[in-house]
């Protein structure tokens, strides 16, 4: 990775014409931190792990890594593309690169996805950083899973508790965001990432040391094709999405500050990489030590905050283990939450000539209200449902399954059919200046055929209507 660690400067770019020098990531290696930071989230932690152990193991990570590579990695591609060549926030990369079209909606359904995100993400963020101090004062160190879901039953049924934690979260985010793209992101992600590497690791060996590890490896990793249907498919190609940060805009914002000398479709293919070594060290870290103490292995929030806080109080030293663990997932939540808020960010920055201060401030007062209904959604609002969902369950649901396919089914159909191939090479190509022709070739029929394709089938899964179109032509199914 050495010749990453591009020289420092040079990169700030022109921004729209009289507004001077335009922020930017300053080094490759800053790309990659930033990036991956977005990347890795959340995601990694509740979602991936246990996703594979059900879903067959070794037969689940080969299923997810041909669909990121036919349907996520093509969508991270085209949006870091598409905003590198515009230099500009979602919406207005859209304005440029398809003047007085209609394609600008795609980077309005991102910001509008950004709060939606947010607005839940925050609410795990919070509870996670609540967790760090709960740990450090002993209060969750309990090897009863009883004992433990009252605890995070108490947080989370606490109005006052739930809201004051989320803003807390709020207030770090955005004093990050307001230190501006180079200096807050950039610098945070790079100083963060390889913490994240080092917890995960001792975590890791500290599992994987435990007498009767195996198990838990084996639930991993033994390949099971027999678990592997449709909806596993479907699964895998919805968690490249989410995995990935694409279909909302955060790529193309972030793409929006890479470096004109970047190699786009390597560096996105070694964050995709990188991303997917965290999800898989990740589940090292936890299911042998679930196995070992005879867990029963879980998905999210209960996984998280309800089994591993019981694991981490069954072995030696496990409560500096159980800090360490909630760092973790701290630092892998704030790179996230970080890429999610500077896409309306950049759009009031820029767009609307706000300051970057007053933007965020806007954003997050912004967020801390939509956010508080979801934060509610265990306590105070817990009886208000739309569609039999809590405000939570709603924004998860719109977004994963609607807004982020949306987004990327629309902006594989604009790359392929409307900015077309010869816009492409020269944008992959860094205007000639790179040799890739053949990997531009195979990344363009990708996106203009297959990408659309699977995304389509994704989407009709997650509105429910595939089940009834196979309904209609299998009434037996
Ligand atoms: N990728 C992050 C995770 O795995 C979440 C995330 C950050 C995200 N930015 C995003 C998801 C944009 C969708 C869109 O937790």
């Amino acid at each position: 990775m050495s010749s990453l660690v591009g020289e420092v400067a040079g990169s700030a770019v022109e921004g729209r014409e009289g507004k001077g020098v335009r922020d930017g990531f300053t080094t490759g290696l800053g790309v990659i931190a930033a990036t991956l930071g977005s990347a890795v989230g959340l995601g990694n932690i509740w979602k991936f792990p246990f996703m594979t152990g059900v879903n067959g193991g070794a037969a689940f990570i080969i299923i997810y890594l041909l669909s990121t590579l036919l349907v996520g990695l093509p969508v991270m591609i085209s949006e870091t593309m598409l905003g590198r060549k515009a230099r500009a926030d979602a919406i207005t990369t859209l304005r440029k690169v398809a003047p007085k079209q209609l394609w600008w909606l795609i980077g309005a359904s991102g910001v509008l996805a950004a709060f939606l995100i947010l607005a839940f993400y925050t609410e795990v963020a919070a509870w996670v950083f609540a967790y760090i101090f709960k740990a450090a004062f002993g209060e969750i160190l309990s090897t009863n899973p009883e004992v433990t879901s009252a605890a995070f039953g108490s947080l989370i049924s606490n109005p006052v508790q739930s809201l004051l934690w989320q803003w807390g979260v709020l207030v770090v985010i955005s004093a990050i965001i307001i230190a501006g793209v180079s200096k807050g992101i950039e610098n945070t992600t790079k100083r963060l990432m390889p913490v994240l590497f080092l917890i995960l690791v001792m975590l890791c060996i500290r599992s994987l040391t435990l007498p009767g590890a195996a198990q838990g490896l084996a639930f991993l990793f033994t390949p099971d094709f027999s678990k592997v249907t449709g909806a596993t498919v479907l699964t895998a190609m919805g968690l490249s999405f989410f995995k990935l940060s694409v279909g909302m805009g955060t790529m193309i914002t972030y793409g929006s500050y890479f470096r004109d000398d970047q190699d786009i479709p390597a560096t996105t293919t070694k964050v995709m990489l990188a991303d997917l070594l965290v999800s898989m060290l990740a589940g090292i870290a936890i299911f042998p030590a679930v196995f070992a103490f005879g867990f029963e292995p879980g998905a999210g929030p209960s996984l998280l905050f309800i089994t591993i806080p019981a694991v981490f109080a069954s072995m030696p030293f496990g409560n500096i283990f159980m800090v360490l663990f909630f760092i973790l997932a701290a630092i892998a939540a704030t790179g996230a939450m970080l890429s999610l808020l500077e896409v309306p960010v950049a759009f009031l920055t820029e767009k609307k000539n706000y300051s970057r201060v007053k933007a965020t401030l806007l954003t997050s007062g912004l967020l801390a209200l939509i956010g508080s209904t979801a934060a509610l959604s265990n306590s105070t609002l817990s009886g208000v449902t739309l569609f039999g969902m809590t405000f939570f369950d709603l924004y998860d649901y719109l977004t994963s399954n609607i807004l982020l396919p949306v987004g990327g089914l629309f902006i594989s159909i604009f790359v392929g059919w409307v900015w077309g191939y010869k816009e492409v090479k020269q944008a992959l190509s860094n205007e000639g200046v790179l040799n890739n022709e053949k990997i531009i070739q195979l990344f363009f029929g990708i996106v203009k055929v297959v990408t659309p394709i699977l995304v389509a089938v994704v989407l009709l899964n997650g509105l429910g209507v595939l089940e009834e179109l196979l309904w209609l032509l299998h009434p037996s199914l």
